[in-house]
């Protein structure tokens, strides 16, 4: 790709670059590789032309969607997620798996979990968004898979959930999490995620969507695990994303379980899909700079971040900051901002007068 037409990896490496030096990340050189492997054959499509791929992670199609994560004094942790894209003729499982053989090998991975569940989540003409994986950018880097409850169809995703937890020692989680979090029936299993490392801090969760939802319905939902507190709960919600239900996209409830002795999820967090509730990024920038301050932190890595991945000014366009999410319960307690890279497509601002932006 020449220098005279911009790549999609050349955009996501100048952007993790960036993001590796807010946070401090002393090996942007590996966040690079991982970057240009998961982007696979998307690496080197242009961004002056629209992606001729489907992808779910972004709302512009880009398959790389990266966030920080902030514990609660503030330590940045850089992170990204993504779908890999498949070649023509190939299907988006297919490609997603070759990517998993070379990482699982590279870093030994523990696919015990995945290998365990994968036949539930993969069927052949499986449905839904096929295999997606994050990746914690550590100096030894961490990987989880991402599988869709419906894979077989949204009818059999309760079961689907139930089946999973049990082949995983899980399944008294079941009865607690549609409990809390499924009493509606617009609430929805999303996703199936699983830490790819071994050890006794891997990861099981579980995320469920709560369509046309406010805050009362994660409120509920974070009961689910013990020592949260709902009401700090919903005040990030209404702070975050204002006092209106979400009639667009839906809040996010996952549950993670991280004790293999144990069905009691040890964390609860909340996705709230900012980029409905406001006028333009700024705004969100703003409403973020409030969160942060109330928990004592400075919102300097998170100014520095957008810096160096906008190229815009923030109040020109909306979702530059899809989500906002906030971390609860005994383990990870933090909040993470999610970073779009906007490659193909930015959407335009909206009026912060407007009746649905309360800006
Ligand atoms: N883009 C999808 C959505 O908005 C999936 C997704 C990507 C997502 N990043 C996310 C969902 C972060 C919740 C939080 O739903």
């Amino acid at each position: 790709m020449t220098s005279t037409e911009p790549s999609l990896r050349r955009l996501a490496n100048d952007q993790v670059r960036a993001l590796a030096s807010a946070v401090g990340l002393g090996t942007p050189q590996v966040a690079e590789e991982l970057v240009t492997e998961l982007l696979g054959v998307a690496g080197t499509h242009p961004l002056c032309t629209p992606p001729h791929w489907q992808s779910d992670i972004s709302d512009d199609q880009t398959p790389v969607e990266f966030s920080i994560a902030f514990d609660t004094a503030g330590n940045p942790t850089l992170r990204m997620l993504g779908a890999p894209v498949a070649r023509p003729g190939d299907g988006q499982v297919a490609a997603a798996l070759r990517l998993l053989a070379t990482w699982a090998d590279r870093y030994q991975l523990s696919l015990d979990r995945f290998e365990a569940v994968r036949e539930l989540f993969l069927p052949p003409n499986a449905q839904g968004f096929g295999l997606w994986f994050s990746v914690i950018f550590r100096p030894e880097p961490e990987f989880k898979v991402y599988l869709d409850p419906n894979a077989r169809g949204g009818a059999q995703a309760p079961a689907l959930v139930a089946h999973a937890l049990r082949v995983l020692g899980l399944a008294p989680a079941h009865p607690v999490i549609a409990h809390h979090a499924l009493a509606r029936p617009q609430d929805r299993f999303a996703f199936f995620a699983l830490d790819l490392h071994a050890g006794a801090q891997a990861r099981v969760k579980v995320y469920v969507a709560h369509h046309e939802a406010g805050a009362e319905v994660a409120e509920r939902a974070c009961l689910a695990v013990p020592g949260v507190d709902p009401e700090q709960v919903s005040a990030f919600c209404r702070t975050v994303g204002g006092p209106l239900p979400f009639t667009t996209r839906p809040l996010i409830s996952s549950y993670s379980f991280s004790d293999p002795g144990s069905a009691v999820p040890d964390n609860y967090s909340l996705y709230v899909p900012v980029r409905e509730a406001v006028a333009d990024d700024e705004v969100t920038l703003n409403r973020l700079r409030t969160v942060l301050r109330e928990q004592g932190l400075r919102p300097d890595v998170l100014e520095q971040a957008l810096r160096g991945i906008a190229r815009r000014p923030l109040a020109e366009g909306v979702g530059m900051i899809p989500h906002v999410s906030l971390r609860t319960g005994s383990t990870r307690q933090g909040l993470t901002v999610y970073l779009s890279t906007e490659a193909f497509h930015t959407t335009p601002a909206r009026s912060r007068t407007g009746h649905h932006s309360h800006a």
